[in-house]
């Protein structure tokens, strides 16, 4: 990668789908680096080099697309775990992986998951398995969330398993009215006792009390604190509950709530292949996983970024990705 001194266009950040973009302005020092939105409400393509020699100015052009775009893809990178945890602390102060699940091998990194159906003597070497990981953000059922993941391809089934992700600025934005005045001040409690796949963590009970599980509660609309907008913030539907309603009254809001995180039309599906590093913001994104062959295999490497406490919103602050597709 040449060299460049060349300095945005206009517009270059908040970009229109489709637009690409040089971003080349931080210092006059910084590599070019091409961004390429996806044809969608998030999510671009980063063409980049090799993510283990990028300098200081020119990873500030790639963490300026990361807050305009929300996900960004880089491809072709062959990181082994110091690699990419040296990656990741470019984004933040890395996090310690949450809890294995029932019958999951132990850590052998602390920051490092590993997301994988593949077994080794009988013991899950991952979590998530082969079947559906359903809409989510990462660890919501911590007080703290973190920031950003990172998940990088090591073996990847010939089909299926692709990752989804969701525009929550956008989500947020598309509330009538109403029911944005009526999600302000509310909080979620975010269950701790599942993974995205349905499996119980170790030391859990399965029946409970929605009421009661265990897990923080976290506003509803929180305001991105690096963007200054605002985004629904959900976790993930089954054994949510919004405090204070009763039972079907919350389950009602969620349902509402629900359908419009998950529109079709604010989502963007990533098939990957091997060397792909995805990192989503994982304050204003949800994101899922396709289901796979159960004989094929599939390991994932994730690292993420400590967070900082969530600060509740208003709902009108917006993102100008979300502007410019809304
Ligand atoms: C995750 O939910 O963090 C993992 C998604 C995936 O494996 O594609």
């Amino acid at each position: 990668m040449t060299p460049s001194t060349r300095t945005n266009p206009p517009g270059a950040t908040g970009q229109v789908p489709g637009a690409r973009a040089l971003y080349a302005d931080a210092a006059p020092v910084a590599r070019a680096i091409e961004v390429i939105p996806m044809p969608a409400a998030l999510g671009a393509q980063v063409d980049c080099g090799d993510v283990r020699e990028l300098d200081d100015a020119t990873f500030a052009q790639v963490h300026r697309a990361w807050l305009d775009h929300l996900v960004l893809l880089i491809r072709g990178q062959r990181l082994d775990d110091a690699a990419l945890l040296a990656f990741g602390r470019r984004f933040g102060e890395l996090a310690a992986a949450a809890q294995v699940h029932t019958g999951q091998k132990a850590r052998s990194v602390p920051e490092i998951a590993v997301i994988s159906n593949v077994r080794e003597n009988g013991i899950a070497i991952g979590s998530l398995g082969d079947g559906e990981a359903v809409w989510h953000s990462d660890s919501g059922f911590n007080e703290v969330p973190p920031s950003a993941s990172l998940l990088h391809s090591i073996e990847i089934p010939a089909q299926g398993g692709d990752t989804g992700f969701s525009n929550m600025y956008l989500a947020c934005e598309r509330l009538p009215q109403a029911l944005r005045h009526a999600v302000r001040g509310r909080t979620i409690k975010h269950d701790r006792r599942y993974t995205s796949g349905g499996q119980l963590r170790e030391g859990y009970l399965a029946h409970q009390d929605l009421r009661e599980s265990p897990g923080p509660s976290h506003p509803i609309i929180r305001r991105h604190p690096e963007t200054g907008a605002d985004a629904l913030y959900l976790g993930r539907r089954p054994h949510a509950y919004v405090n204070g309603l009763p039972l079907d009254e919350s389950e009602a809001l969620l349902d509402e709530l629900w359908s419009y995180a998950t529109d079709p039309s604010i989502t963007w599906h990533h098939q990957w292949r091997v060397g792909d590093i995805l990192i989503w913001d994982n304050r204003c994104t949800m994101h899922r996983r396709d289901a796979f062959d159960p004989a094929a295999r599939r390991i994932m490497h994730r690292t993420q970024c400590k967070g900082v406490p969530i600060v509740e919103g208003n709902g009108d602050a917006r993102h100008p990705r979300a502007a410019a597709v809304a």
